[in-house]
C-alpha cells in the first residue's frame, strides 16, 4: 500500500503533440483506456482489427474529448501488419510528434470465451498461430518499434496486460494462460532492464473485468467494470511494475501467494487442483448447456417436420 500513496506516479503529458498507442481498443479495457488516456490530453494511435468498430470508435472519441485520432485497422493473428505500424510511427517522427504511452491490450482467449481440453479446441493447429501472434507476437514485436524511441527521449510508459491466469496455471485455458505467463516474465525483465532509462513499463495481473472475453460477467465488488478497473490502474503507473490494480482483487493475488506457499511446504500442487476444479465446473456447466440447446433444437425441429 505505501507504494501506491507514497511514490509518485507516472507524469502524464498529454498535449497536442504527445501521443498513446492502443491495442485492441474497440472494446472493454482496452476501449477504456483509449477513452481515459484522451481524457489526459493524448492523441491516440488506435489499433484493432475491425475498421467499422474503429471508426466509431475514432468518432466517439474525438467528438468528446480535444485530441486527434488516428486508426489502423489490423489484424495481429498476421505477422505481416508490424512494418504498416512501423511506417505510422515514422510519420508521427516525421512531423515531431512523440509517442509517449504505449497499451499492449490486444488478446484472445479461447474460441466463444469458454474454456476447453487442448485437444477438442476446434481448428487447433491454426489456433494456436492465431493466439500466439495476437497473445505475444503483438506485444513483443510492439515493444522493439517503441522502446528504442523511448529509451532516446528518456520517458515513456508500456502497459502490458497480463493476467491472474498467469499467476497459476489454468488447466482448461492451457494456451491463454500459458501466453500470458510469458506477457508477465517479459515485462517484468524489462522493467529491470529500463527503469533506469526514463521508461515505466508496468505488468498488469487482473482477475475478472466485465468485457466480451468474460462474458459481460456482472459487475461487482470483485468484477469492476472496464471504465473502473482502468481508473484504479492509471494511477498504479510508476508506483507498481506488476499489479492487479483494483483493490478488492489485489487480494486474489495473496491468495495465490497463499496457496503457493502450502504448495511448496507439502509438495502438492493445491492450486492447479483448486483451478482445474473450478474450470471444470464451468467446462461441464457449459457443455451440459450446449447439450440441452441442442437437444431443445432437434425437439422443435422434429415437432415441426410432425406438425408440416
Ligand atoms: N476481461 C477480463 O476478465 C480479463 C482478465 C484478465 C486479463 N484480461 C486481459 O485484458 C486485455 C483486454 O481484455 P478484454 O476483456 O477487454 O478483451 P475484449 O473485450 O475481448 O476486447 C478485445 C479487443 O481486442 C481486439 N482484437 C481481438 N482480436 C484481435 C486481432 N486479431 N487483431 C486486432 N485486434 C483484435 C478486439 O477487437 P474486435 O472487436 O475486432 O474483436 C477488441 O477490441 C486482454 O489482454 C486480456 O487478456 C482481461
Amino acid at each position: 500500500m505505501w507504494r501506491i500513496w507514497c511514490r509518485r506516479g507516472f507524469e502524464w503529458r498529454g498535449g497536442p503533440h504527445t501521443w498513446a498507442v492502443v491495442t485492441g481498443c474497440t472494446d472493454g479495457i482496452g476501449l477504456e483506456y483509449a477513452r481515459q488516456l484522451a481524457s489526459k490530453g493524448y492523441n491516440l494511435l488506435l489499433v484493432s482489427r475491425n475498421p467499422n468498430k474503429l471508426a466509431k470508435v475514432r468518432h466517439e472519441i474525438e467528438s468528446t474529448y480535444r485530441c486527434r485520432c488516428r486508426v489502423l485497422a489490423l489484424d495481429f493473428s498476421r505477422t505481416d501488419v508490424y512494418d504498416i505500424i512501423e511506417k505510422e510511427f515514422k510519420r508521427l517522427e516525421e512531423m515531431d510528434e512523440e509517442i509517449h504511452v504505449l497499451v499492449n491490450n490486444v488478446s484472445i482467449c479461447y474460441p466463444k470465451e469458454r474454456p476447453q481440453y487442448f485437444t477438442e479446441i476446434p481448428n487447433l493447429s491454426q489456433f494456436i498461430e492465431s493466439i500466439i501472434n495476437v497473445n505475444i507476437n503483438a506485444c513483443t514485436r510492439l515493444m522493439a518499434l517503441v522502446l528504442p524511441r523511448m529509451v532516446a527521449k528518456g520517458r515513456g510508459a508500456i502497459i502490458n496486460l497480463s493476467s491472474m491466469s498467469a499467476l497459476y496455471p489454468t488447466p482448461l485455458l492451457a494456451i491463454y494462460s500459458a501466453t500470458k505467463v510469458y506477457i508477465d516474465y517479459f515485462t517484468r525483465c524489462l522493467h529491470q532492464e529500463y527503469k533506469s532509462k526514463g521508461v515505466v513499463i508496468q505488468s498488469l495481473i487482473p482477475a475478472y473485468v466485465s468485457t466480451n472475453m468474460s462474458h459481460n460477467m456482472e459487475p461487482g465488488m470483485f468484477v469492476p467494470t472496464p471504465h473502473d478497473f482502468v481508473n484504479h490502474a492509471l494511477k498504479t503507473v510508476g508506483r507498481e511494475s506488476r499489479t492487479a490494480a483494483y483493490f478488492s482483487q489485489r487480494i486474489f493475488v495473496y491468495h495465490y501467494y497463499f496457496y503457493g506457499f502450502w504448495s511448496q511446504a507439502l509438495g502438492i500442487d493445491l492450486c492447479i487442483h483448486i483451478t482445474y476444479s473450478r474450470m471444470k465446473s464451468i467446462y461441464n456447466r457449459i457443455t451440459r448447456d450446449i447439450k440441452h440447446e441442442i437437444i431443445g433444437s432437434k425437439d422443435s425441429e422434429s415437432t415441426r417436420i410432425n406438425l408440416d
